[in-house]
């Protein structure tokens, strides 16, 4: 069994793997939208949970995804496993949040990080329609309202979205819980 893995030895295996600014800064939103819903549906695993966020797409910059999705995920666990992590239910939660892998989501946690890694981009998307572009203006209801504009932050895949109400908590709520979240990291965030 391998040791634990402490957000601090987390983040320098991120910082090791992952270079680019923008992946950085996104890894950091979706640790703080996991650690908000562990709250709520975990609330002894929130470190954990934010890890698998921190972690999802930790091999982003080694892996050839944009050739072959497939390798997105399997990827990331192979190199937490060469570091000394060999950590199942984490593994699988980061391979899940990309199902064309071949690993769906099935548990809690697996739903809540397909969930949140779009969750990020989507709320990040609304921010900049605001004059200030600021996270602090964002309301909820403009956060709701875009989810059905399709062609607006077009990446933000809603379907894994919508995968939020298979953990209990509501489209509504995830807002919420999202928005106050990255509010908390906002300057790190630079929103
Ligand atoms: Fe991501």
């Amino acid at each position: 069994m391998s040791e634990k893995l402490t957000r601090e030895k987390a983040n320098e295996i991120l910082h090791k793997h992952v270079k680019g600014e923008n992946y950085i800064v996104h890894s950091y939103a979706v640790e703080a939208i996991m650690k908000g819903l562990a709250k709520r549906l975990a609330p002894d695993e929130v470190e954990y949970w934010g890890i698998c966020g921190l972690l999802h797409d930790l091999d982003e910059e080694t892996c050839p995804w944009r050739t072959d999705l497939s390798t997105h995920g399997p990827t990331s666990a192979k190199i937490l496993k060469d570091e000394g992590y060999d950590d199942p239910v984490m593994a699988n939660a980061i391979m899940a949040h990309n199902p064309v892998c071949g690993k769906n989501p099935e548990t809690t946690l697996e739903y809540a990080l397909i969930a949140a890694d779009p969750m990020s981009g989507f709320v990040k998307a609304v921010a900049q329609i605001y004059p200030d572009k600021k996270l602090a203006s964002v309301k909820h209801k403009s956060v709701a309202k875009r989810f059905n504009e399709s062609r607006f932050a077009a990446g933000a895949n809603r379907q894994y979205l919508m995968e939020i109400e298979k953990t209990g908590i509501s489209w509504d709520e995830f807002i919420d819980i999202s928005l106050e979240s990255l509010l908390e990291i906002a300057d790190v965030l630079g929103l």
